[in-house]
């Protein structure tokens, strides 16, 4: 497939370099390319642009941006663009305001995930939420002594979540399917159970 990753941080760094080692074409989107000179030349294969020319790209898209920025990233990448696409959506809300004894704080609440926002927006856009529960070291076939992890996911359209299913096989994920997007409320906070003893003993 033809894969748009939002974001040129870790995240979209790591799954954009998953995704050329299965196989598909990448582009990157980012407002600034130069941050990704480096990506570019241990990955030739793959391509850099601007948020906008990776969704029109793209027959599928990630989003791996700061979750405040998120809304932003696909008003900058076009909705005309988006459109009838899938986009796996890797973000967490994180709020700017500093952990609690090691919990991270959150900008959404416990009865609406920031994916349910964006879907709202972005109304004919297949989000499907994957990744967000896991660290990016782990995202591209992980080695677990107890055998192959599971991944939660969720969104809306069901062959969206097929198709998402399928590349978390090729990932090295087992898929545990949590159906629509309100399912993203129990999904990303995930993130904030996963952070906990890191950033309590590092
Ligand atoms: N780090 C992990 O292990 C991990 C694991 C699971 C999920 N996540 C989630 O994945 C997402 C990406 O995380 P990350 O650690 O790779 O990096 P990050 O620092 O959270 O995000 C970097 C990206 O956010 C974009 N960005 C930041 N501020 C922006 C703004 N004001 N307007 C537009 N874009 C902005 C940057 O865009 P430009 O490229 O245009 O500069 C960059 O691509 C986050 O939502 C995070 O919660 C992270």
């Amino acid at each position: 497939m033809k894969i748009g990753v939002l974001g040129s941080g870790i995240v979209g760094k790591v799954l954009a370099t998953g995704f050329l080692k299965h196989g598909h074409e990448v582009m990157v989107g980012t407002r600034t390319p130069d941050k990704l000179k480096e990506w570019t030349g241990q990955n030739p294969r793959g391509r850099t642009g601007s948020s906008d020319a990776a969704a029109q790209f793209a027959d599928l898209v990630a989003l791996a941006v700061n979750g405040n920025a998120s809304a932003d990233t696909l008003r900058a990448a076009g909705g005309a663009n988006l459109a009838g696409k899938i986009v796996i959506d890797a973000t967490n809300p994180i709020a700017d305001a500093p952990p609690v004894n090691g919990v991270l704080r959150f900008f959404t609440d416990i009865n609406e995930s920031l994916m349910e926002r964006l879907q709202r927006e972005f109304a004919e856009v297949k989000f499907v939420k994957a990744f967000n529960s896991v660290g990016n070291m782990f995202m591209v076939n992980p080695q677990f002594k107890g055998g192959k992890p599971t991944m939660f996911i969720c969104g809306n359209d069901e062959a969206a979540r097929k198709t998402v299913t399928g590349i978390l096989d090729q990932f090295g994920w087992e898929t545990s399917d949590m159906g629509k997007a309100e399912a993203a409320r129990a999904i990303e906070p995930l993130c904030m159970l996963w952070c906990i003893p890191g950033l309590l003993r590092n």
